[in-house]
């Protein structure tokens, strides 16, 4: 498992706010397709898989769904749970979105929105599968992910086209994450 997302939730909750990476960039991007594909969520149910510290959550309740959040970190459920606390239409739980969505019945949901997590899963197949399960017929899913170009970069074997783990220390807010592991997505 990720220990970066455990040990160093609470910066990353504070650094994801206003960085660069996911404030400017990543998140401006998803939500313009986001807004593009459905701009008004009101009376939609969405499922964030790998919620982190919920910033995607409150952006998707201000255009207004009914968010069911998921993450394999206790501390980032711990801190969403206290985030939305008292908001009836947000509800989050520990798991472990590479072992499925067992607790989610299939075809209940508008929108599935996973923001910067498909990198952690091996069987990413398993989990489309999964996705297609829960997912209403014509309900959308919005998923980001590092670019394998700088993946790539960090590669063992230097091959662009193998697909392999990745561990290696990540700076993040002045602090050095020591696990991040991560699969490269393009296959060979
Ligand atoms: C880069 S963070 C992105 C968080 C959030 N989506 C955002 O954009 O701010 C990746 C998140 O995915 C979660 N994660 C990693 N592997 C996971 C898994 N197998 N199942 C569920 N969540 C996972 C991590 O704990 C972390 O909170």
């Amino acid at each position: 498992m990720n220990q970066m997302y455990q040990q160093y939730a609470a910066q990353y909750a504070e650094a994801v706010k206003d960085n660069d990476y996911n404030a400017e960039f990543e998140r401006p991007t998803t939500l313009a397709m986001l807004d593009n594909a459905i701009a008004d969520l009101h009376g939609n149910k969405v499922l964030d898989i790998g919620c982190g510290s919920g910033e995607y959550i409150a952006e998707l309740r201000a255009r207004g769904a009914t968010v069911t959040a998921m993450d394999i970190s206790e501390q980032m459920v711990d801190l969403v749970q206290q985030r939305f606390a008292g908001d009836a239409k947000v509800s989050c739980y520990q798991n472990d979105a590479a072992q499925g969505l067992a607790q989610e019945q299939s075809g209940q949901y508008d929108l599935i929105l996973s923001s910067l997590m498909v990198h952690y899963i091996e069987d990413q197949h398993a989990l489309f599968a999964e996705c297609a399960r829960v997912l209403k017929p014509n309900g959308m899913l919005l998923m980001s992910t590092h670019n394998p170009v700088a993946d790539a970069e960090l590669s063992p074997s230097g091959n662009y086209f193998s697909r392999e783990l990745l561990t290696v220390g990540s700076l993040m807010n002045g602090l050095v994450a020591p696990h991040r592991d991560s699969y490269i997505l393009v296959t060979g």
